[in-house]
């Protein structure tokens, strides 16, 4: 289906890019005594205490993220549930500054450790949790029971699809703006969907190596989830939806969910608005179940045209490298890059994790993999692209470019010091036609996700890993005349490690839940 362009996506990326001008010019401080709270508290609902005892996921990642994993569970329990909110969103090292402030760091990556994502679950039939809607909060690691109907049915209605409406439980991640505006102001909206992507790919892993079948919705009517969360649709809006575990028998349609509002302790003292990120979000609603249906069948763009000549790489082996559980128990964003090669495997791999197909409700390939290769074993370096249905990197322009891609990273020397650095690049007029306003979600939420595949796949390997910001045109322009036509979308930059300890500087890896196999 062709939408007419989508003049408010497009506005709000146009005026929302980096430029080393914006950089220099921006003036804006942080406002340390407003700082939001990293996580959602309840005020007016016991937490019910998950039992701190974690699966080891025993699944090698890459095969977890290509989707393999073991059989499907006859039925999902509290202790498989509980295995998916911790290495989805659980709090897995703890870091103490000098003077005594302390993060509590997360499974999955997120821009500046500010937290936006937060997570719910819409439980239907599970043995040993009573249905309801359920609010995860990683920070007492409770499950706060908000509604006590089963709500797959209206769920399934807002999808206009039955999965959700079987499927024994449903996550569902929404992005609290404040929470990431405080700091990236109106960049944040992009910032919602990069994160919820990162999260979702660890949900999607996990979910396969727990054998849940997980499966995302991105299309479904906003304010039909609002209402089911209890959640107010601007200040905190619904991302996405991962149904999960074996089909049940469908959920009672029953009568309309009741509207709940529960007391919430505020953020800060207080909240200023983004305009920009309201509008962005409103106006990419769907309004009614017959509009998600008609929106979900757009197509994804074609695959890139073959252009100069090719390198071919090695064929990834989905069952080499570590486990899942222990892969994201490890990941962290590498802090410093050694400037020493990672080999032509090792990027074939990072490479085919994140461009694996997404199972979701809409086709996936939103984005290309263009890339500035510093030190791979067997490749000159120089500039490449992806080409994923062929596996093979095609050669743009050799040369030495730490130089200009720690520039084009905002003049962080991270991605020039890396292996190689990879830019998500998307053909975005092509994806707002065929799916209009929420086909920005689409792009960012999915280059998300392939980043957060990309980490995953780096530290499964034993090498690390930093999603980062960057000069939006300037990317576009140092990958001219190949980049024509795309925007600057996402970008993660691979490579060893300068310290001993694997990249994670200072931190330590928290008591988290005993892990049992
Ligand atoms: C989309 C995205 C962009 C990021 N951009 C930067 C960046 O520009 N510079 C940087 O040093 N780290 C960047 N990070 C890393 C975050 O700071 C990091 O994920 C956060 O501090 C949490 O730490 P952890 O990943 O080690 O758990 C980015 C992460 C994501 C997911």
């Amino acid at each position: 289906m062709v939408h007419a362009a989508a003049p408010v996506a497009r506005r709000y990326h146009d005026l929302t890019p980096h430029t080393p001008d914006s950089v220099r010019s921006g003036g804006h401080t942080l406002d340390w005594d407003n700082k939001p709270f990293p996580f959602k508290v309840y005020t007016d609902i016991p937490g019910l205490h998950l039992p701190r005892e974690v699966d080891v996921l025993a699944t090698p990642t890459l095969a977890a993220i290509a989707g393999y994993g073991p059989p499907p569970r006859p039925r999902l329990t509290l202790s498989a549930l509980v295995s998916l909110l911790y290495y989805t969103a659980g709090v897995t090292k703890q870091k103490t500054y000098p003077g005594g402030g302390q993060v509590l760091f997360r499974a999955a990556a997120s821009t500046g450790a500010l937290y936006q994502t937060e997570v719910y679950v819409i439980v239907g039939a599970l043995e040993d949790l009573s249905p309801g809607v359920y609010h995860f909060c990683p920070g007492d690691f409770t499950l706060r029971r908000l509604r006590d109907d089963d709500a797959r049915g209206a769920l399934a209605s807002a999808v206009a699809n039955a999965t959700p409406g079987r499927a024994a439980a449903t996550l569902a991640l929404t992005g609290i703006v404040w929470r990431n505006s405080w700091k990236y102001r109106a960049r944040t909206y992009r910032h919602l969907f990069w994160d919820g992507g990162t999260m979702l790919a660890n949900a999607l892993a996990a979910g396969t190596a727990l054998g849940l079948a997980p499966r995302v919705f991105t299309g479904f009517v906003d304010d039909a989830v609002h209402k089911l969360l209890g959640v107010d649709g601007a200040g905190e809006v619904a991302l996405a939806l991962v149904s999960l575990g074996p089909q049940t028998a469908s959920a009672p349609s029953g009568r309309a969910p009741v509207a709940i509002a529960h007391a919430t302790v505020p953020l800060s003292r207080h909240v200023v608005d983004e305009p920009l990120v309201t509008h962005a979000h409103t106006v990419s609603a769907l309004q009614t179940p017959d509009d998600v249906a008609r929106w979900r069948h757009g197509r994804a763009p074609a695959s890139l045209a073959a252009g100069g000549p090719t390198v071919a790489l090695p064929t990834s082996e989905s069952q080499e490298g570590r486990a899942l559980g222990e892969t994201i128990q490890r990941r962290g964003s590498t802090r410093h890059f050694a400037r020493v090669p990672i080999a032509l495997d090792d990027l074939g791999a990072a490479l085919w994790a994140a461009s694996r197909p997404v199972p979701a409700d809409v086709p996936s390939a939103f984005t290309d993999i263009y890339m500035s290769v510093h030190a791979v074993d067997g490749l000159a370096p120089g500039t490449y692209v992806y080409r994923r249905e062929e596996h093979v990197l095609e050669r743009l322009e050799a040369g030495d470019f730490r130089r200009q891609a720690a520039f084009l990273c905002l003049e962080q020397p991270l991605g020039g010091d890396a292996a190689v650095t990879l830019f998500f690049l998307s053909r975005l007029e092509g994806v707002l036609a065929e799916f209009g306003e929420r086909g920005y979600r689409l792009v960012n939420l999915e280059a998300g996700l392939a980043g957060g595949r990309a980490y995953l796949a780096a530290y499964a390997r034993g090498f690390g890993a930093t999603g980062l910001t960057f000069y939006d045109d300037e990317v576009v322009r140092f990958f001219q005349p190949r980049a024509a036509g795309h925007d600057a979308i996402f970008v993660v930059a691979l490579g060893h490690a300068a310290s001993a300890a694997g990249g994670v500087l200072g931190l330590t890896t928290i008591a988290a839940p005993t892990r049992r196999s």
